[in-house]
This record gives C-alpha cells, structure tokens and sequence, in this order.
C-alpha cells in the first residue's frame, strides 16, 4: 500500500502526501511550484486557459505515451497518480521554442497573454498526435482541437493562421523527447499497487481492483465516488461540495474497458468519452457524432459516460440515446452484480436506483440495427461547449413505408430523460407521412413537463420538443427518401 501520488511533470518526478492531494493541479503549479504559466480564469473547465498535456500508460499508441490535453484547474492532483504531466513550461526545448510557440508570435496569434498558453499546449498536443498519425494540420481538425480553449478578446483569425502555418516536419514530438523506459517501467510496476490518502478528516482510496472497489464501497460510509471528476470538479470549486472522503475509481484498469459483444457494447466505467467517441465510430455513427460535439477535448479526454449516467442531469447528453436502445447499467456491490434498465435507472430528479453500497460498473448498449433510422439532436445556444436546453433521440423501425415501431426519448423536458410512450404508440403501425408525424407532435406536448430556466422557457422548450419530431421525420425523408411499399 502506497500512501503517496506518484507523477512526473515536464520530465521530473514528483510525489504527493496526502495533505496535498486534493489540491487542484493548477493551484499546485501556479502557487506551490511558482509555474505561473499555466493560466486559471474560469476555474470550471469552460475556458482551456488552464490546459496541460497527461498521459498514462492508458495513453500508449504504437509504444509511445500520446498527450491528451486536460483541464488544470478541475483536476486535482489525487488524479494524477501514474501520470506524465506537460505544462507550457516544459513545451519549448530548453530556448528553443515549440514551432507552435514561434508560429503564434510570428503570425500574432498570442493576442492577449492569458488564454496563450493554453492554446499553446492544445496545439502541441494536436501536432504530436497529427505527427503520429501522419495527418497533416488543416483548419478543420485545428478548430477541433481548440474546441475547449476560448479567446474572449479578439477572435480566432490569427490563433488558427498559427497553428496551419507549423510545419510539422519540425516538431520534435513531445512522445519522444519525454519518453523515459524508467518512467514507463515504473508506472508498471506501480499500477496495481493501492494508495490510500489520509490526512485529518480528508481521505481518499485509489484502488487497483474491482473488488477492492468494492470493498471499500461496503465498509467506508459516505464514500463519494469520482470517474474523470468533470461534474465533481466544477462543484468543489464551485463551493457546492466538500470532499472529505473519496473512492477514485481511474486506477481500476479493468473498469476502464470498452468490448464490443456481439451487437452489443460493454462500457466500463471509467472509460472515457474520447475513447467512447473512437470506438463506436463504425457501429453507432449517430453517438458518436453526438460525442464530437459534446464539450470540448479536455473534458472528453477525463469524462466518462458513467459520470454523465450518475451525475442524473436531466440535459444531459449521453442519457437521450441509452433510453431508447434500451440500455443496461450494471450495478456492482459485494453481495454481487444487479442489470438495470437506464429507462428504470432514474426514479425522480437526481433519484436514482442505486444503494449506498454499490457502484455503476458497466454500461451495455445494444448496437442498433443497421436498418433502423437513429438520429440525435441537441439544442444549445452554441454548437461547441455548450449545455442544452432539449435534446432528442429517435429510433425507428420504417418498413414498406409503414412504421411497425418507434421509440422515442426527450431531455430537458421534465426531472429526468423522457421516453413517450403514447407518441410512440400513436405512430406505431401508421404510414410514415408528415400528415400522421404532425398529430404526433401534438401528442409529445401532453407527455412532457418542461419548466422555464436560465437556458430556456417551458414554452420554448415545448415548441422545440414538438419541432425535433418534425425534423426528425424530415431528415429521414431528405435522407432515404422513403416511399409507400418500398
Ligand atoms: C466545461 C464542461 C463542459 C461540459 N459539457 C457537457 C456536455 O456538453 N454535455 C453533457 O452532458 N455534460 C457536459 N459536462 C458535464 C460532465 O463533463 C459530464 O457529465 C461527464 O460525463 C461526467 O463524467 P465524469 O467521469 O467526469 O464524472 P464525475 O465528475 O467523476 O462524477 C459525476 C457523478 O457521478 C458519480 N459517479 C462517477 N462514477 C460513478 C460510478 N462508477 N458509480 C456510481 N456513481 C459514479 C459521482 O459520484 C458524481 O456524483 C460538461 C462539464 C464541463 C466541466
Ligand atoms: S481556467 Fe478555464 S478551463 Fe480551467
Ligand atoms: S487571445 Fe486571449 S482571450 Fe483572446
């Protein structure tokens, strides 16, 4: 048992005691370490300001550690364990810098100062992964990339001129000038060791194994689980929440699978969206289109479906979709393992069927089938990094331009994700016209119950909710162009 957090930053190993682990990662290198260059602004994952580059040996593509990008300021540094961290101290190579960093000031793309050097290390993070590829920079990919990393000031015109002027050719990967055979060896021999914090009345459990996991969820009371922390995060900065006990869940390597079984996909619960976005790409094209424009690649990089399940917001994006494949969500504890329906999952707002001793383990999604017409919206007032106010999720089964069934489920419309029943059976076995769609849309307004907030009025939401089901039928028609029995 270790009782200290393990990583190296910008090449130097470092260790952390309990009195510092809950510590953000951002305060850590900025106050502790005097690193001032990483910037905090927003403090809630929205602005990229704070951006370092990780990797763990999760993150190992062709031998080499690729570097995610990540959000410094909602990750504290119990995360971390395991971990090789680069900051905007450690991109440029001794006074040589980056060519990231030479095209930024040649083409005036560092226009402010404070949002820079998160741009910065987003953008070597996306030209060492290109160089790995083999993928040139283009300004689609470079938007991507910078999806997470916000300028207030001035606007992107020279941010993006800078990164499609680096000449990849001379970009000395940061994989290979941070590769070290003793790190890697080191987080191997490391990585099924437990560690447990303690200091005062803070303490926090990072555990190799499920069943330890387990255990801990049995014995420890008020025991608050994290994934990627993204919610979690937020809130403790936030002042919303304290955390005084914790059970860290990214160390349990088998939590963190993704298998396709049969038409089936496994998804453990610490597996991340960015791998999720990657390994439903042939198979649930829809989802993972939805994923690419879920938050920005910092959050994807830490975030986990599991986190967005149990976090039980009724806009959340990853939820719509799960309701109407009819997913399962494993539910472990000592006393063994309980499949329950997503669609049964949630029992009111942030209510949810899951004991004080038990954790989400797994999610199992049926993979469509090919012939159904699966579409997901999200409504928000931004594409990028934006909450919504509704989204939708449609699946149906056209045959001979009949519908023989249709499901159908709403966010944002009531405490929890919404399937409509009755609109459902309003249309099952009807001809799939826009005349049966529209005394459809009628129907979807008695079976939601949205309320007025910040991000929309009951009224609006109504009309969206009722405009989705019409865009829905639309789009499919524009699409395959479905005709009467064929
Ligand atoms: C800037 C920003 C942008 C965002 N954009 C979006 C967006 O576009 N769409 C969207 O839907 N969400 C968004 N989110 C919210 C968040 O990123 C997602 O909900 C994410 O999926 C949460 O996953 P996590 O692993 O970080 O959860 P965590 O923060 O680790 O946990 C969230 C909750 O789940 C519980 N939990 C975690 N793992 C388990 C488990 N195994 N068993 C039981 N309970 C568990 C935790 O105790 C906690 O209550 C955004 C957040 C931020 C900060
Ligand atoms: S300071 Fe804005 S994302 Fe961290
Ligand atoms: S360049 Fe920094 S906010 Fe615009």
């Amino acid at each position: 048992m270790r009782d200290k957090i393990i990583f190296y930053l910008n090449g130097e190993r470092q260790e952390i005691d309990a009195k510092d682990a809950f510590t953000s990662l951002s305060t850590y290198l900025r106050d502790d370490l005097g690193k001032t260059g990483t910037k905090v602004v927003c403090a809630e994952g929205d602005c990229g300001a704070c951006t370092v580059l990780v990797a763990n040996r999760k993150n190992i593509e062709e031998g080499k550690l690729v570097y995610k990008s990540l959000n410094s300021c909602i990750t504290f540094l119990h995360l971390m364990d395991l971990h090789s961290i680069i900051t905007v101290e450690g991109i440029a190579e001794k006074d040589k810098l980056h060519p990231v960093q030479e095209s930024m000031m040649v083409n005036h793309g560092a226009q402010c100062g404070y949002c820079t050097p998160g741009f910065i290390c987003a953008m070597a993070g996306m030209t060492d992964n290109l160089k790995l590829k083999e993928k040139p920079i283009d300004e689609k990919t470079t938007k991507n990339y910078l999806t997470g990393n916000l300028c207030r000031c001035t606007g992107y015109d020279s941010i993006i001129k800078s990164s499609l002027a680096v000449k990849l050719e001379e970009v000395k990967p940061l994989y290979e000038r941070y590769h070290s055979d003793e790190m890697l060896e080191e987080f191997k021999d490391l990585e099924n060791e437990d560690v447990v914090l303690k200091n005062n009345d803070r303490q926090i459990f990072l555990p190799s194994r499920i069943d330890d996991a387990l255990k801990l969820k049995k014995e420890e009371t008020l025991l608050k689980c994290t994934s990627g922390a993204t919610d979690l995060g937020v809130q403790i900065n936030k002042g919303r929440h304290e955390m005084t006990k914790v059970l860290s869940l990214y160390r349990v390597q088998e939590m963190s699978k993704i298998e396709k079984k049969g038409q089936e996909f496994h998804i453990g619960a610490t597996a991340t969206w960015h791998d999720i976005e990657k390994a439903l790409k042939n198979d649930i094209p829809e989802y993972s289109k939805l994923i690419h424009i879920f938050a920005s690649p910092q959050i994807k990089n830490a975030g986990t479906l599991v986190g967005n399940i149990a976090n039980a917001s009724p806009i959340a994006d990853g939820t719509p979709f799960l309701f109407i494949s009819e997913a399962k969500v494993i539910l472990s504890s000592t006393d063994g393992e309980r499949t329950v329906p997503v669609t049964n999952f949630y029992k009111g707002y942030k209510d949810l069927d899951l004991k004080e001793n038990e954790l989400i383990t797994k999610v199992i999604i049926p993979i469509p089938p090919k012939d159904h017409f699966l579409k997901l919206y999200k409504v928000s007032l931004r594409k990028d990094m934006d909450i919504s106010a509704v989204t939708f999720a449609g699946l149906g089964n056209i045959e001979n331009g009949k519908i023989k069934s249709i499901k159908i489920a709403y966010g944002g419309v009531g405490p929890v994700v919404k399937r409509l029943p009755k609109t459902e059976k309003l249309l099952s076995g009807k001809e799939w016209n826009e005349k049966n769609i529209g005394e459809a849309v009628l129907q979807v307004e008695k079976e939601i119950t949205p309320i007025s907030d910040v991000r929309g009025s009951a009224k609006f939401r109504t009309q969206v909710s009722k405009n989705l089901l019409m865009k829905y039928y639309r789009e499919i028609q524009s699409q395959y162009g479905i005709e009467q029995g064929k």
